[in-house]
């Protein structure tokens, strides 16, 4: 094809065109990849366990780390190396990071590792996470899983967590806690004048969490939590880095 940048050589099996009308074909070009697993009733027994450890973690003293998060308690990161259902859980993860990054076809998925976990806890009103992003030069992607739902009322005791649909958890709670991505375009789409309905123009997400959910995604896609709304919420989530192994 000649244009005015001279010869162009593509691919079309690459990339998947839409038909749109006759002759005409759209091409959804720079697809953000996010992996949800939903580890359901059969990691019931470990989240019970990570929550155990997490309480043994937070009564020590001098144990939260200051990160992202505000008016909340973090940990340092690397407790798989100290409580057995976090290296349980980093084996798991492992797992799915490789269907990840299978899926998007990254070069090389046999030395990549799930490295330095590390805890998080909201409690009440007012608790938040910046925007930030996860790592730099050898961390590929990064993610969330979730060893509880929002504790208020212990509701997720009662529910199946087999009973999941992947579209479910793109909402807001109405009590706070969501996790919200943002397009790495965020700025520059958001200075648009927007269609209403064109998700071309959709400049963040929203995620409710939930327990046994694990979320995987690109490591330079910036993310933050909203404040939780009321004082009796609790809020768990573990967060990691998949990278390259040294
Ligand atoms: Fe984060």
């Amino acid at each position: 094809m000649a244009s005015f940048f001279g010869s162009i050589e593509y691919n079309p099996g690459g990339i998947k065109f839409e038909v749109i009308k006759h002759n005409i074909n759209c091409a959804d070009l720079f697809p953000v990849p996010l992996v949800i697993d939903n580890f359901g009733e059969s990691a019931r027994e470990l989240n019970r366990r990570l929550m155990d450890d997490i309480h043994l973690e937070m009564e020590q003293e001098d144990t939260s780390v200051s990160r992202s998060f505000v008016s909340a308690w973090q940990s340092e990161s690397g407790l798989e190396r100290k409580y057995a259902s976090f290296l349980e859980l980093q084996k798991h993860i492992e797992a799915s990071a490789a269907s990840y990054l299978a899926h998007i076809k990254y070069a090389d998925t046999t030395s990549v590792e799930c490295a330095g976990l590390w805890a998080n806890c909201i409690s009440g009103a007012g608790g938040h996470s910046m925007y930030h992003i996860h790592g730099s030069g050898a961390v590929i992607a990064t993610g969330v899983y979730y060893p509880s739902s929002l504790i208020k009322d212990r509701k997720s005791d009662r529910e199946d967590l087999n009973d999941f649909n992947p579209q479910s958890i793109f909402r807001e709670t109405g009590v706070g806690g969501e996790l919200v991505i943002y397009d790495p375009s965020y700025i520059v789409k958001r200075q648009v004048i927007k269609p209403s309905g064109s998700h071309y123009y959709e400049a963040l997400k929203t995620i409710s969490p939930r327990e046994s959910l694990l979320i995987l995604f690109p490591q330079y896609l910036p993310h933050s939590v909203e404040p939780l709304l009321e004082d009796q919420l609790k809020r768990y989530s573990i967060s990691f880095t998949i990278e390259k192994s040294p």
